[in-house]
């Protein structure tokens, strides 16, 4: 009889990897505060196939796998409603799922990877130079004005 894996996972694999995005995607689906956002982005028909997509995302992230070619900054853009601040819950839930799924050392490479993808995106969608990002100050010539 062969293994049956069940959570928590310590490797991390392409059939892993799909259960945490299934899983992740019907959190996000249910989530009062990105559920809208996604639903308004992705019709019914389209989900299969946005999930296909994150399945290769990660698994060229976390496996080096060169699944995922796309540009995920341009498709962001093109989000419509989607807010800076939503980023920062996007990240709990994310984190709450690989936890859920993964033995701590998996989980914590999976949540550092989602939380550097973050902060680019973030930076590429949202800073502007004359509007720092939170927490930095401006530097001292420009803050002085000099
Ligand atoms: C505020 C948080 C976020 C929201 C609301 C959001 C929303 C979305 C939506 C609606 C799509 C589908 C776009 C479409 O098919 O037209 C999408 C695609 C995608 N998202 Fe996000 N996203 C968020 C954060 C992230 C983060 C943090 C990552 C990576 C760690 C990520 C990775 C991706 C990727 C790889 C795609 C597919 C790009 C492609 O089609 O090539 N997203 N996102």
């Amino acid at each position: 009889m062969s293994a049956v894996v069940e959570p928590p996972f310590a490797d991390v694999t392409e059939a892993s990897i799909t259960l945490l995005i299934d899983r992740f995607y019907a959190a996000v689906r249910r989530d009062p505060v990105l559920a809208e956002v996604f639903e308004a982005t992705i019709a019914d028909e389209e989900w299969p196939e946005h999930l296909a997509t994150m399945r290769r995302f990660w698994s060229s992230v976390m496996l080096t796998s060169g699944r995922y070619s796309g540009n995920p900054v341009s498709v962001h853009r093109a989000v419509r409603g989607l807010e800076r601040s939503m980023f920062a819950h996007w990240l709990v839930l994310f984190e709450a799922t690989a936890t859920e799924l993964f033995a701590p050392e998996p989980a914590a490479l999976f949540v550092g990877k989602a939380r550097r993808i973050a902060t680019s995106l973030q930076l590429a969608l949202f800073h502007r130079l004359d509007a720092p990002p939170d927490g930095l100050a401006p530097p001292a010539a420009v803050a002085s004005g000099r």
